[in-house]
């Protein structure tokens, strides 16, 4: 789960990491409130959207009086920035910067391990200075063991070509960022920039942080966090019945056992669909090992309710939940959900118990349901119908 700034912003000042103070708003009235509370000085109006590029976009704003922060809340409130509208801003404290630095630490999962990036040309866009000049940006391996520790620390600053003087000053900070990522579980914490003010102090002047979600059990805060208005509410209602579902933009609905299968259902209807109009899955559903009536019916009450689907392919291969309990869960997920179903599916069965589970299905006799032999069969039929 991705946070917004002003989320990494309350984080990063539980774990003393420095930050200004800032002010959520929601309207230009809440937004010139703000200003005045934090003094009537100096602020910084930013958009808070999770993609990044707010300030090339025009999403932050300098505003020397609360008046200004009305004009730069106006604007800024309602815009597009990479098809994220703009709903809320952050009313920040404005710093007198003097050099502005980059610092990130996170979860390489190609080396098993963590990482960190630093670089004294921070501001700007880190992925051009990646590429441009990679030389200036440092990457130094973080032993999950050990974390970043002050000696870590220091290194990583070293490596990035801090001047000595500030050596000591920002490592320190660098430890309080990694007490953030090792003790809320994030996969990433990215402070960009990092500031030094013309006060002499280092300070967050901007974060992201994304919140491992496979962690969450063990941070039951993290749930207030969760941005419910901005998420698919397919996808909503998917995770609320424990449901792996990940919304696509095709028109083929996609239900199966097992994320591999469901993997390679997704490729098959793809391929299926070159031949169909070129219909595309318009999902990913794993219903895991379990496919009980209800299960199965709160998966086609997601699939179903995504209207761009036009057909729904059901891939599944039995083991421990034989066939005939899963042509069970369709039956009763199709009268459980009565004409709320009414867009043609495809059903293939194999494995444990297949002829039982086919037989009742053919009993059933369900007047959208057809049955497929094969994977290849039912993801061209699929393809087919959605594609009529
Ligand atoms: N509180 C502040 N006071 C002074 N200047 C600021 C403040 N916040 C941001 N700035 C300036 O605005 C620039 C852009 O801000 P910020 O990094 O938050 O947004 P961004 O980098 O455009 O967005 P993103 O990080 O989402 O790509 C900063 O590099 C900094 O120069
Ligand atoms: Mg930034």
């Amino acid at each position: 789960m991705d946070l917004y700034e002003y989320q990494a912003r309350d984080l990063f000042e539980k774990y003393e990491v420095p930050v200004l103070a800032g002010i959520v708003a929601d309207t230009p009235e809440e937004a010139k409130a703000a200003a005045e509370k934090l003094g009537g000085g100096v602020v910084v109006v930013k958009a808070q959207v999770k993609t990044g590029g707010r300030g090339k976009a025009g999403g932050v704003k300098v505003a020397k009086t609360p008046d200004e922060a009305y004009e730069a809340a106006k604007a800024i409130l309602g815009l597009d920035i990479k098809g994220h509208v703009v709903k809320r801003v952050m009313v920040a404290q404005g710093a007198r910067i003097d050099k502005e630095y980059y610092f990130s630490v996170l979860l390489d999962r190609a080396n098993r391990s963590y990482l960190s990036l630093c670089s004294v040309e921070g501001g700007m866009e880190i992925e051009e200075l990646a590429v441009e000049r990679p030389e200036a940006l440092a990457r130094i391996d973080v032993n999950p063991g050990t974390g970043i520790d002050k000696a870590k620390a220091v290194e990583i600053a070293e490596a990035a070509g801090f001047d000595a003087e500030l050596v000591d000053k920002v490592s320190d900070v660098f430890v309080k960022l990694y007490g953030v990522y090792k003790g809320e579980d994030a996969t990433l914490v990215e402070v960009n920039p990092l500031v030094l003010t013309e006060e002499g102090d280092i300070i967050a002047l901007d974060g992201k942080v994304t919140l491992d979600e496979n962690a969450e059990f063990r941070h039951p805060g993290h749930a207030l966090l969760e941005d419910k208005a901005a998420a698919d509410p397919l996808e909503a209602k998917a995770k609320e019945n424990d449901l792996n579902y990940v919304k696509l933009d095709g028109q083929v609905g996609i239900i199966g056992n097992g994320a591999g299968l469901v993997m390679s259902t997704l490729d098959v209807v793809a391929y299926a669909g070159e031949n169909h109009g070129g219909v595309k899955p318009a999902n990913f559903l794993d219903i895991g090992g379990g496919a009980s009536a209800e299960i199965m019916a709160a998966g086609l009450d997601v699939i179903l309710g995504d209207p761009q689907v036009k057909s729904v392919f059901v891939n599944v291969f039995g083991g421990i939940t034989a066939c005939d309990a899963v042509a069970k869960g369709i039956v009763g997920a199709l009268a459980e959900l009565g004409s709320t179903a009414s867009k043609p599916l495809v059903v293939r069965l194999d494995g444990n118990r297949v002829e039982e589970g086919r037989k009742i299905l053919q009993d059933a006799n369900h007047p959208l349901v057809t049955l497929a032999a094969t994977m290849d069969e039912g993801a061209d039929k699929a393809a087919e119908l959605a594609n009529a």
